[in-house]
């Protein structure tokens, strides 16, 4: 039976009750006027969303084409300011998230390890994240605690300044901003043959710590038709949480320990690197990833209109000849995460609607 709680604002709501929800009931609390608000995980999303967030990037990019419109997309934010705290590792995410802030005139600040923050003296991390809300008007935030950044989002609605909170990666659970480029990429790769519907996807490699796998598969569930192989050694197979919602939503999916042999059969195809940083002992080294690597002897039997995805960074399991192939899309994922996450911070700041007029006139 759902929880019941008092109205449909995240400060209306104790933590316990906010945590026992399922997120199709949290999700409407992360919304400000129709708009998203907190990004936290990927089941808030929906297909009219993720529609309008396609449409919204490709504008975007269209308009940064030439000087004016740079100028014009640098002015939409001018007045915000964006807390970047990323007290985990983080090479993509981080810049393409500074980037877009600079795109969409947001100024940046950051936070890149607990060793530069008041945190080492001892502070708590919830007072840190609170004090970033004293000076700025949006944090994203990349932490290795699962859930942490949901904590942080209800936390701050009870406080004199809420603002909101963008999950840019969070333990080994979810990463949202992750998965909306990742679509997008499918998107873009699949415009010409269909769209996603319909279009086999198989994820490779750890995929038992692999969150952008976690929250991508939940996305493709959205997608009529889309069928998901997990092709990975037993250890690291994808977990049975994700499987029951998979299932749940009636998509077909397989489980196997051949990744070659799926090769033919794949429309997309989703590696991951080992995660060996969660490691306790060291033991996820000992497991041979040879057999879930991706070399030039295996383009032959890819699709013409496949399309080769790796939310990087890669170690090995993508050999590098393979980026010549026009199948490999993963750099383009990489640019394609600035567009997506402007776009995401022009919905947060309702200044969405000024693309579409802006891009009505440049094309009219
Ligand atoms: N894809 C991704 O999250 O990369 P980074 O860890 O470099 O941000």
């Amino acid at each position: 039976m759902a929880v019941m709680f008092r109205g449909n604002s995240l400060k209306d709501i104790s933590w316990n009750e906010f945590q026992a929800l399922r997120p199709a009931e949290k999700a409407p609390m992360l919304t400000s006027g129709g708009h998203p608000y907190h990004i936290l995980f990927s089941q808030q999303f929906d297909r009219e969303f993720l529609n309008r967030i396609i449409t919204l990037a490709t504008m975007t990019r269209r308009i940064a084409k030439t000087r004016g419109g740079l100028l014009y997309l640098q002015g939409l934010l001018a007045e915000k300011r964006a807390m970047l705290y990323f007290v985990q590792p983080s090479t993509r995410t981080f810049l393409s998230f500074f980037s877009a802030c600079e795109m969409v005139g947001l100024k940046p600040g950051e936070v890149r390890g607990t060793s530069t923050s008041s945190e080492l003296k001892g502070e708590s991390p919830e007072d840190t994240v609170r004090t970033f809300s004293s000076y700025f008007d949006l944090i994203v935030m990349r932490h290795p605690e699962a859930g942490f950044a949901e904590r942080i989002a209800w936390l701050l609605s009870t406080t004199e300044r809420p603002i909101p909170v963008v999950n840019a990666g969070s333990g080994k659970d979810q990463h949202p901003t992750q998965a909306l480029l990742d679509i997008y990429t499918l998107q873009r790769s699949f415009e010409e043959v269909g769209g996603i519907e319909g279009k086999t996807v198989v994820f490779v490699g750890d995929l038992a710590r692999g969150r952008t796998v976690r929250s991508l598969s939940r996305l493709l569930a959205l997608y009529p038709g889309v069928r998901l192989v997990f092709a990975a050694p037993p250890s690291l197979q994808i977990g049975d949480d994700i499987l029951a919602e998979l299932r749940e939503a009636g998509v077909p999916v397989q489980l196997t320990d051949d990744f070659h042999a799926t090769i033919p059969e794949a429309d997309a195809i989703y590696m991951t690197r080992l995660q060996d940083e969660w490691d306790i002992a060291g033991e996820s080294q000992k497991i041979d990833l040879r057999r879930f690597s991706f070399g030039v002897e295996h383009l032959p039997l890819l699709k013409p209109n496949a399309a080769l995805l790796h939310p990087l960074p890669r170690r090995g399991e993508i050999a590098v000849e393979v980026d010549h192939d026009p199948r490999a899309v993963y750099w383009r994922q990489v640019r394609n995460g600035m567009w997506i996450r402007a776009a995401l911070m022009l919905m947060i700041f309702h200044r969405d609607a000024e693309i579409d007029r802006y891009y009505e006139d440049l094309t009219s």
